[in-house]
């Protein structure tokens, strides 16, 4: 057994957490590495259909096409929903004692125990199991998705006897029985497709399952290797390869078993280069001698590089401090670094939102990786290159005759919304993306990277714009810029004119496409031939920024969320009983759509993005109105708010906000744990503490920090990347210190005051 050595802060202890359902629990101890995540179910019904849980693996990028029926189907619908597949779960095993086989008559398992460690990555269990014949043992397991190769799963499991001496026979296979994805059909955010995956084993030289998708023609092996520790060879059980051993479990004797499963990328089902067989013979081969213990020693070297970069020391609070490295650490599990895939809403960890990719990714969740793990955010924004193709095809779909439309929910970079009302009218992910592509170039100065990839997604969403919008010639309107038909992040309004967030970030877009059109005219005029973009376009983009419409009620003096938003009713926040919220599961969306109502933060996403647009009063002003009418039914809205608040000096409101952004998962305060990780709810808490507290901007062509910490906290400490160089920031009630870990001297801003760090490498300043 392995002994670790690692503070509490690290650990995330069953016993200490409030009593969840069995869903949740399975989430919340799911393993992944961003190439695939393992719920933490019962290791021996992962294949029964009695099962309550839902056990499983996921792959980032493996999903299958299921044809979108509509009763009526319009032009340019979505005409697939992609699913991300729940594969067969790893942690499976089957035990035999008197006869009985543990997958064919259930045997009793109670948890005793779970604690995840997060500076290994290990997951630690044990279990108390009884046979229908009243045999007792205990189960350990200890469980890693390796971190130093993206392809291992590696399991020990430890077995002995509590009641009884005997034998005891166990197996291991890649469970054949398919898994229902069991989740409510009455909730859209779940996932509700049945997909059928067709197998093929082969049991030379190791037990090795091929597994296709019948609609998108995808291929994934995975491999099952027992490790030197076991002496165990495959063998063939119930005509299936495996592994199998029968051991006698004399008092006192603990008997260990362990093994490695190599999960490859998936490929093409057609593409013949990568073999079922050769897979196996290679996964066979790296994985020959090796032990568990070295396995998981080069997993956790490589997540110590990790928690150097990215972690973030809160002292005075231990409970919110464990709860944000439980969100870093989920972050880090659900990041696709492949440059083929990105972050879905629900990580690896659950089949909630078909394991679909949103705004959630660029918005909420890279700017810790841009931060803190430049080159991973770097793969995740080649993610979205990678499909300019199909984006180019939906907007011609669309009839808009320039530049790309990203889609609002994908996997494979086809738009995979069947709701457009909510789905594809939130254009806003092309001006989104870009923006994130803008902060990645300031924050990193990837020059290389804006050349070859980024300037060409700004040009092409900032096209977008000036197609899809146009000028209005209305008295209201006249002389401006205006984008009609669209819907902004807040999904409780949908299909109006002049979304404030939607217009801010289109002209943003657009002055990104000039700034940065500017400066390659004189470093790389080349690059502009080649993407066709002349001086008459770029004055094209900077006219419409110039004179973008942004709707203002003159009246209650704040930022007017459409055209119309202000004149409609307001919903009955305070009198709607509790049961009926979300509001999304109770109302008919043209209910809600009536009404001023919120889902989640929207106008105010500019408030907190664009800090130089507003006066502080101003900010108070739309901070009121709209927290009023917002009812946080999506998980991405607090931690906004909470940012705001702290802006606004409510010290115990942005408190309150923090803490259930923090803490949403431990606790399932959402209610839906279960269907997997709120991921971008975590990256939220990543931007709470550091664009809020830590008060960590853009300014200029620096950083600025304005840190300013609850009362309850003694200090912050975090390193950051900025322009190749590591600073590490500590962040106390009365000072500040920054000190550079690696690279170049500079200047920054301390609120607001530039300051400069010269050779000497720190500065320390009473705040
Ligand atoms: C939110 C969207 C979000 C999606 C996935 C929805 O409930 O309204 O903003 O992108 O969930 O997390």
């Amino acid at each position: 057994m392995i002994q670790m050595v690692t503070p509490d802060a690290f650990q995330i202890h069953l016993q200490k957490l409030p009593r969840q359902d069995e869903t949740a629990i399975e989430t919340i101890y799911a393993l992944g590495n961003g190439h695939f995540g393992v719920r933490a179910s019962n290791p021996l019904q992962g294949n029964s259909s009695h099962y309550h849980g839902q056990p499983g693996m996921f792959v980032n990028g493996f999903y299958d096409l299921t044809a979108l029926s509509y009763g009526e189907n319009y032009s340019g619908y979505a005409q697939h929903s992609q699913t991300i597949c729940q594969l067969p779960d790893p942690r499976f095993i089957i035990f035999e004692i008197d006869g009985i086989r543990s997958d064919e008559t259930p045997f009793d398992i109670k948890v005793v125990d779970k604690n995840l460690d997060m500076k290994t990555g290990v997951l630690f269990e044990i279990f108390d199991i009884q046979s229908p014949s009243n045999k007792q043992f205990r189960l350990t397991m200890q469980s890693f998705a390796s971190h130093a190769d993206a392809h291992l799963f590696v399991i020990n499991y430890s077995v002995s006897a509590l009641n009884f001496t005997g034998p005891i026979t166990i197996i291991k296979q890649h469970p054949y029985i398919d898994q229902q994805i069991q989740t409510s059909v009455d909730d859209m955010r779940a996932a509700q497709r049945d997909l059928t995956l067709d197998r093929t084993f082969i049991d030379s030289p190791i037990p090795t399952m091929l597994i296709s998708t019948r609609k998108s023609q995808l291929a994934l092996i995975v491999a099952q290797q027992a490790l030197n520790e076991n002496t165990m060879q495959p063998t063939i059980v119930d005509d299936l390869p495996s592994y199998s051993k029968t051991v006698d479990l004399t008092a006192g004797i603990t008997q260990s078993f362990a093994f490695a499963y190599a999960i490859s990328y998936p490929h093409q089902l057609l593409d013949t280069t990568l073999t079922q067989a050769e897979f196996a013979n290679s996964a066979k081969q790296r994985l020959t001698d090796q032990s568990f213990n070295e396995l998981l020693n080069a997993s956790t070297a490589q997540l110590a590089q990790f928690w150097q970069s990215s972690d973030i020391d809160l002292q005075g609070d231990p409970t919110l401090a464990q709860g944000i490295r439980f969100n870093l650490f989920h972050l880090y599990q659900a990041a696709g670094n492949d440059g083929r895939t990105s972050i879905a809403a629900k990580g690896l960890t659950g089949p909630g939102y078909e394991g679909h990719f949103f705004w959630d990714a660029e918005m909420f969740m890279l700017p810790f990786f841009i931060y803190t793990q430049p080159k991973l955010a770097k793969q995740l924004l080649l993610y979205r290159y990678q499909t300019l193709p199909q984006a180019r095809q939906r907007a011609r779909e669309l009839a808009v005759k320039n530049g790309v439309l990203f889609p609002w929910r994908t996997i494979n970079g086809e738009e995979a919304s069947s709701y457009y009302p909510a789905g594809t009218a939130q254009v806003h992910i092309n001006a989104d993306i870009a923006y994130a592509v803008d902060t990645y170039v300031r924050v990193t100065d990837d020059q290389d990277f804006l050349l070859q990839y980024g300037y060409e997604i700004i040009v092409q969403t900032a096209r977008f714009w000036l197609a899809y919008g146009h000028w209005a010639t209305d008295t209201a309107h006249a002389g401006k810029f205006v984008i009609d038909d669209v819907t902004g992040p807040d999904e409780y309004t949908a299909m109006v004119n002049n979304n404030y967030f939607t217009n801010r970030m289109a002209q943003n877009n657009l002055s990104i496409a000039v700034k940065y059109g500017k400066q390659l005219r004189h470093t790389h005029p080349e690059k502009l031939i080649a993407l066709d973009v002349t001086t008459a376009e770029i004055d094209q983009f900077n006219r419409a920024a110039d004179n973008m419409y942004l709707p203002f009620d003159t009246q209650r003096q704040i930022k007017m969320q459409d055209d119309v938003s202000t004149t409609k009713p307001l919903w009955p926040i305070k009198t709607t009983p509790r049961n009926q919220f979300p509001l999304l599961l109770h109302f008919h969306p043209m209910t809600i759509y009536h009404y001023q109502v919120n889902k989640q933060a929207d106008t105010v996403m500019t408030d907190f993005l664009f800090p130089n647009d507003q006066s502080a009063q101003q900010l108070r002003r739309d901070f009121d109105y709209y927290e009023a009418i917002t009812v946080h039914d999506s998980s991405l809205s607090r931690a906004i708010f909470g940012i705001l608040a702290h802006r606004l000096h409510q010290s115990d409101e942005a408190y309150r906000y923090f803490m259930e952004t923090v803490m949403m998962d431990l606790t399932n305060a959402q209610g839906n744990t279960g269907d997997g990780i709120h991921a971008a709810n975590m990256g939220g808490s990543w931007l709470s503490l550091i664009y809020g507290f830590a008060g960590l901007g853009l300014e200029k062509d620096s950083l600025n920090l304005s840190p300013e910490l609850p009362s309850e906290w003694t200090s912050l400490r975090f390193n950051i990347w900025f322009q190749n160089r590591q600073l590490a920031i500590t962040i106390t009630q009365s000072a500040i210190s920054v000190k550079l870990l690696s690279g170049e001297p500079f200047h920054f801003y301390l609120n607001h005051q530039p300051v400069s760090l010269t050779s000497d490498r720190l500065i320390s300043q009473l705040l």
